[in-house]
């Protein structure tokens, strides 16, 4: 798959007289790991609530695959054509186990149900993914914050997104868990999957992103790679600082 997977189109979004974001634009290509960064506040959750349905626009488009518009579409329908989303806080269910949580993502938004065999080989190939394999009968209740995190990626995951969103996959997370997250989300990358990343750990970002767009007040305020972010004089004003 080649060409671009998630257009950003003209969009602005307003809660009341506020407009979070404005007139903003952004193509993200399949292959891509793309990070939106920018202060709090800038419309980086507000922008993956357009692309996941559940914030509308009130001027612009989404493009899905180039051709897929999706700017009316339900929560429900984005998801089913492939645009998946993990979001900031884990949502486990308590009294299920690892692997319970996984083969639920598998299953999640599918018109038809995986047959036995097929859902234990997609359980399978994800909790190794995600580095889980051992602990797939713990009860995800007990796992630590970062094995939550790693599990909830997984979950999305599962049902093979061409679009994956991760909303502060770090946050609160060990150096070591941090790094492993990094290794996790560069096995993710292929050819015919889109990532959006929205993190404020820019170590992370520098070793996971291909490109990096900075919001700011709902606008790009840049767009380039993350080694270029840092000596951008407007990027270290309103975010990095000096
Ligand atoms: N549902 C909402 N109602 C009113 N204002 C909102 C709503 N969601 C977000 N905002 C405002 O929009 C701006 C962008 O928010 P958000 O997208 O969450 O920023 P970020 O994720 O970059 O920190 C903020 O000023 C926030 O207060
Ligand atoms: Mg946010």
């Amino acid at each position: 798959m080649a060409g671009v997977a998630l257009l950003v189109d003209n969009i602005t979004v307003e809660f009341g007289s506020f407009r979070a974001i404005d007139a903003l634009s952004l193509a993200v290509d399949f292959g891509e790991v793309r990070a939106v960064i920018g202060p709090n506040g800038a419309g980086k959750t507000t922008l993956l609530d357009v692309v996941s349905g559940i914030a509308h626009p009130k001027h612009g488009r989404v493009i899905f695959d180039d051709t897929t518009d999706v700017t009316r579409s339900s929560e429900s329908d984005i998801a089913r054509a492939g645009i998946r989303r993990k979001f900031q806080k884990p949502s486990i269910f308590e009294g299920l186990n690892v692997h319970q949580h996984i083969a639920i993502g598998a299953q999640g938004g599918l018109r038809r149900s995986l047959l036995p065999g097929q859902l234990a080989t997609r359980v399978d190939e994800v909790l190794e993914a995600i580095g889980l394999r051992d602990l797939a009968q713990r009860s995800a209740a007990e796992l630590g914050h970062g094995q939550k995190q790693w599990l909830e990626i997984g979950m999305v995951l599962a049902s093979n997104p061409k679009v994956l969103m991760l909303d502060e996959p770090v946050a609160g997370l060990t150096d070591d868990e941090t790094e492993r997250t990094v290794a996790l989300v560069r096995g993710l990358k292929r050819a015919d999957r889109a990532i959006v990343i929205v993190e404020h750990d820019m170590d992370f970002v520098e070793k996971v992103a291909d490109r990096v767009t900075v919001l700011h007040e709902g606008r790009t305020l840049f767009e380039g790679s993350m080694a270029h972010a840092r000596t951008d004089e407007r990027v270290i004003d309103v975010y990095l600082g000096r």
